[in-house]
């Protein structure tokens, strides 16, 4: 959905200073880039002209050949790469900006990636991340789906809470951590949430288990438009 990920994207890229305007050229890093979320946004909102350049990193080779494919066709100044967050392939005092938009939970050392972000990044540098603190659909897999345990990492661990995550940057070094909590609602068709989430939990949702969920969803919220409450945080420091 990204609709989700392309909001919480914004609002990192405003928070760290990169929309409208950024300042004179900036060199950006993507990391855990996916399907190039960060890029599009970045680029079909910003104000131009501008000598902006982003490297989008990820260690998955489809989701980097996707983001290479899009960045081709629209003619963005930006590069896909092979990039693991925990060890980047990138000196020292590079970048002007690293951002992560929802990939630090799905990296399993989250401290050392955070630590290869500040490495990286140019003395003065800007680092943007966001993390979902609550997913719209965690209620209902809480109610519905048999055998769901919540993952710890939106109930404990380094990105959990606000006071978490402050620790996490300050430990690597970073100053003027400013973590803001984002509430949302995002509307969605009951077809097209139930496919798209699906194909997320395909492993999960199968059998038994999916259709009850799917008998849930549509007893509770209808077969057409509903809307779920999302929560995240938005996350900007600086390297000193
Ligand atoms: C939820 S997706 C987020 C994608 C994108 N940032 C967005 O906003 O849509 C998480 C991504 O993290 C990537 N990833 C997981 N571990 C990684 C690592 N160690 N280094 C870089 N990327 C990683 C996955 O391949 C996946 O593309």
């Amino acid at each position: 959905m990204e609709e989700i990920s392309g909001f919480l994207a914004k609002s990192m890229l405003v928070q760290g200073g990169l929309l409208p305007t950024p300042p004179k050229n900036v060199k950006v890093l993507d990391n855990a880039c996916g399907g190039g979320v960060v890029a599009s946004v970045f680029f079909t909102s910003v104000e131009k002209p501008i000598d902006a350049s982003m490297f989008c990193g990820d260690v998955n080779e489809s989701m980097v050949a996707s983001t290479a494919e899009r960045i081709k066709k629209n003619g963005w100044n930006a590069e896909a790469t092979i990039a693991d967050a925990q060890a980047l392939p990138f000196p020292d005092n590079h970048f002007t900006h690293t951002l992560i938009n929802l990939g630090i939970q799905m990296i399993p050392d989250a401290a050392l990636a955070i630590r290869e972000s500040f490495r990286v990044l140019q003395p003065g540098g800007t680092f943007g991340m966001t993390t979902s603190s609550s997913p719209g659909w965690l209620e209902s897999f809480e109610i519905a789906v048999d055998g769901w345990t919540t993952p710890p990492t939106f109930a404990s661990g380094p990105v959990a809470t606000k006071e978490s995550i402050e620790n996490l940057l300050m430990a690597a070094g970073f100053t003027q951590v400013n973590v803001q909590t984002v509430k949302f609602q995002h509307t969605d068709s009951m077809t097209h949430f139930l496919a798209y989430i699906r194909e997320m939990f395909k492993g999960i949702l199968v059998g038994s288990v999916g259709e009850k969920y799917e008998k849930y969803m549509r007893e509770r919220y209808g077969d057409g438009n509903f809307a779920l409450n999302w929560e995240a945080f938005v996350t900007t420091a600086q390297k000193p």
